[in-house]
C-alpha cells in the first residue's frame, strides 16, 4: 500500500513538472535567461490582472509598457481633463515591485481624442470629467470610411489652426512626461507615423491627423518638447513593419530611414527606433535582421517593442480575429517556437544594440491577437513550446 501511495506521488510530482505541452518547464525565467543581454518586457494596464498574472509580471519580466492606460485618449480624454489614475497606481506597482516602465505613446494618429483638432472646444460638466463608456451603434450598411475620413467626421466645427494644435501637443507631453519624470525611463514620442504603401522614396507621412494640421515637423517638436520634460528619458520613434523591405532597401523599411535619417540631420533627440514585432509563421526573417543592422548604422538605438507571433498562420493586424471553435494544430505551437528561437538568435547577434524585447501581453488571452495565440504563455498561464524556444535560445 505504501509502495503504491509512494510511487503514484511520484508520478503526481513528474506530471505536475511537465507543462501541457509535454514538455519540461525550464528552471529560468525570460528575464534571468537574458539579463545582461536586453531587458525583457510585457505590455498591461496592470490594473485588472490576476493575482498569478501580477506574479507572472514579477518574476518574468524588467519592464512594463502600458498597453492602453497612457495614450492620448485615455490619458487626456478632453482638453480641460487628464486621467491618471490607472496610471499613477501602474508606476506605483511597478516601482514597488522591481518592474521598470515604459511610456506608450505621446503622439498618434489613432486613439487620440478630436479637442486636439478642434477650433474650440467647449468647457462643461462633461468635458471636466472622465468620459462615460459610449456603445457604438454599428450600422451594417453604412458605407465604409477610410481612417482620413472617420478622423474628419470626428472633429467639430472649425480645424484648429496649427499654432493652437502645437500649443495642445507642447502642453500634453510636458504634462505627462513631467509627471513621471524620473520613474518612467523612456518614451515612444511618435507612434506610426508612416503611411502602410505609397513611395518608399519618401518619409511617406500618413496624410491625416497631426501630419495634416502640423506637418513633418511635428515630429521634430514632439522630441524636442519630450526631452525639454525629462532630459534623461530616451526616446524613440516606433511603428509596425518597419522591417519590411529592408533586405531589398524598399518598403515601409525604405521610408523609415529617410524619416529617421532626417530627424538626426535635423538634430532632433531620438535615441532609438521600436520595431513593433507584431508577426507571424511566415515572417521574413531575414529583413527583421536587416532592419536592426540599418538603424544600428545611424548610430540609434533598437527595441522590440511589441512581439507577438501569432500561431494560426493568419497575419491580421487583428483585435483577435476569433478561432471560436477552430482548434489551433499542435504543430503550429512547435513552428511558432521555432520562429521564436530564430528571432531571439537575431536579437541575440546584435545585443550590442537592442535595448528591450518586450512582448504585447502577458498571455494568450490578455493579447490583442486573442484567439491567435500569439505569446508565450497559454490563458492559463502555462508555458508554451515558444517559452522553452526562447530560454533555450539564451544560453546558444
Ligand atoms: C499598436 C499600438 C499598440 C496597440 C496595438 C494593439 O501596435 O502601438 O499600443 O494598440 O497596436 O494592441
Amino acid at each position: 500500500m505504501i509502495n503504491r501511495n509512494l510511487i503514484a506521488s511520484i508520478i503526481l510530482v513528474v506530471a505536475l513538472t511537465l507543462s501541457v505541452y509535454g514538455q519540461e518547464t525550464p528552471k529560468k525565467t525570460l528575464k534571468e535567461a537574458y539579463a545582461g543581454k536586453f531587458m525583457i518586457g510585457t505590455a498591461s494596464d496592470v490594473k485588472g490582472l490576476t493575482e498569478a498574472e501580477l506574479k507572472s509580471v514579477k518574476e518574468q519580466y524588467d519592464i512594463l509598457t502600458p498597453e492602453n492606460c497612457m495614450k492620448p485618449q485615455p490619458i487626456h480624454p478632453w482638453e480641460t481633463f487628464y486621467y491618471f489614475g490607472v496610471t499613477d497606481s501602474l508606476v506605483d506597482w511597478c516601482q514597488q515591485n522591481g518592474v521598470k516602465v515604459w511610456g506608450h505613446t505621446l503622439g498618434w494618429h489613432s486613439q487620440t481624442a478630436p479637442w486636439f483638432f478642434q477650433a474650440e472646444n467647449p468647457v462643461n460638466e462633461e468635458t471636466t470629467s472622465q468620459p462615460k463608456r459610449t456603445r457604438m451603434n454599428w450600422d451594417p450598411n453604412a458605407p465604409r470610411l477610410t481612417m482620413d475620413e472617420y478622423w474628419r467626421r470626428s472633429i467639430k466645427g472649425e480645424m484648429a489652426s496649427r499654432e493652437v494644435a502645437l500649443e495642445r501637443l507642447e502642453k500634453h507631453i510636458k504634462t505627462v512626461v513631467g509627471r513621471y519624470k524620473g520613474r518612467i525611463i523612456g518614451w515612444d514620442v511618435f507612434n506610426e507615423s508612416i503611411e502602410d504603401s505609397g513611395d518608399c522614396t519618401t518619409e511617406n507621412l500618413r496624410t491625416w491627423s497631426w501630419y495634416k494640421v502640423v506637418g513633418p515637423d511635428v515630429l521634430n517638436l514632439a522630441f524636442k518638447w519630450a526631452h525639454e520634460a525629462d532630459p534623461a528619458a530616451q526616446l524613440y520613434y516606433n511603428d509596425y513593419n518597419i522591417e519590411q523591405g529592408a533586405v531589398a532597401n524598399k518598403g515601409k523599411h525604405a521610408s523609415s530611414m529617410v524619416l529617421l535619417k532626417r530627424l538626426l540631420a535635423e538634430g532632433v533627440p531620438i535615441t532609438g527606433v521600436g520595431i513593433q514585432g507584431h508577426w507571424h509563421l511566415d515572417t521574413d526573417l531575414a529583413d527583421v535582421e536587416k532592419a536592426i543592422e540599418n538603424y544600428a548604422s545611424l548610430g540609434l538605438r533598437v527595441s522590440i517593442t511589441e512581439l507577438d507571433v501569432t500561431s494560426t498562420g493568419d497575419n491580421s493586424g487583428a483585435f483577435g480575429v476569433r478561432q471560436g471553435d477552430k482548434a489551433i494544430p499542435k504543430e503550429n505551437y512547435e513552428k511558432q517556437a521555432e520562429v521564436y528561437k530564430k528571432l531571439f538568435e537575431i536579437f541575440l547577434r546584435h545585443k550590442d544594440v537592442i535595448d528591450r524585447v518586450t512582448f504585447w501581453g502577458v498571455s494568450d488571452t490578455r493579447s490583442w491577437r486573442r484567439g491567435q495565440d500569439a505569446l508565450l504563455f497559454d490563458g492559463q498561464l502555462k508555458p508554451k513550446p515558444a517559452f522553452k524556444a526562447v530560454i533555450d535560445a539564451s544560453s546558444n
